[in-house]
């Protein structure tokens, strides 16, 4: 059985004082919640002080994204290192809005992802197409090719030690959510890809989705068969909602 994961993904948003206040709502409504995992990704800034106030708890912390490369002349980069040092246990890698907006391409993405993994923190590999590509009936192309790029760097096994997250670009932020049935079909488009190749990695991997999930489309996604959490943007930022969520999941 795959334990579902519900991760929030703050982007840029949040200060010290609401993150308190967030965290604080958080920690008092994922008292009972016991069937799924929960995990926030803050902005780098405030990891450390967010994983003070987690300390003790069960829900995990992480980045949003991570360097390709270990140390030295990077600057503004955050290497997987710096991130194990302060306990983080996952980053994010390929978010569309890097790939859209800084330059993340498949390489990167998947040379992000083998940075993560080797210095022992699990990659949330993001995977979707933009409208126009689901339009153009590419969807499954989309993300075959975005997942073959990191197979091809670091092999299928790896994927055993990661989470896949399905965002359709055109559902991110923008309150269009994928029917539970359209995203069911590529979640299973995605399995059934990965169990060619080794089907204990398939029926081992968490497939989340991501986009406009919100506590009234929540529990219906997740009750697909090949849903196992969600990756949330706009609604973790609201604790309530987050943690409503993170209740559908569990
Ligand atoms: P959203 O973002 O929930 O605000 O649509 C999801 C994401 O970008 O991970």
């Amino acid at each position: 059985m795959r334990k579902p994961l519900v991760a929030g993904n703050w982007k840029m948003n949040g200060s010290r004082e609401s993150n308190i206040a967030l965290v604080k709502g958080l920690l008092e409504g994922s008292s009972q919640i016991a069937n799924a995992e929960i995990l926030v990704c803050p902005s780098f800034v405030y990891i450390t002080e967010v994983a003070k106030q987690l300390e003790g708890s069960s829900i995990a912390y992480g980045s949003q994204d991570v360097a390709k490369e270990e140390v030295g002349a990077y600057t503004g980069e955050i290497s997987v290192g710096m991130l194990k040092d302060i306990g983080c246990s996952y980053a994010i890698v390929g978010h569309s809005e890097r790939r859209a907006l800084f330059g993340d391409t498949d390489v990167i993405v998947a040379q992000k992802f083998a940075a993560a993994q080797n210095g022992g923190i699990l990659p949330v590999l993001c995977v979707g197409e933009l409208l126009e590509e689901r339009e153009a009936g590419q969807t499954e192309a989309v993300v075959e090719r975005q997942l073959q790029a990191v197979v091809d760097l670091v092999g299928i096994s790896a994927l055993e030690k990661s989470v896949v997250a399905y965002e359709p670009v055109w559902a991110i932020g923008t309150g269009k959510t994928a029917s539970p049935q359209e995203a069911q079909d590529v979640h299973a488009f995605i399995r059934g890809w990965i169990s060619k190749e080794d089907a204990a990695v398939a029926e081992k991997v968490r497939i989340l989705y991501g986009g406009s999930v919100k506590a009234a489309n929540a529990k219906e996604l997740f009750s697909q068969a090949d849903i196992d959490g969600g990756l949330i943007g706009g609604a973790s930022l609201a604790a309530d909602e987050f943690i409503s969520i993170c209740e559908a999941a569990g």
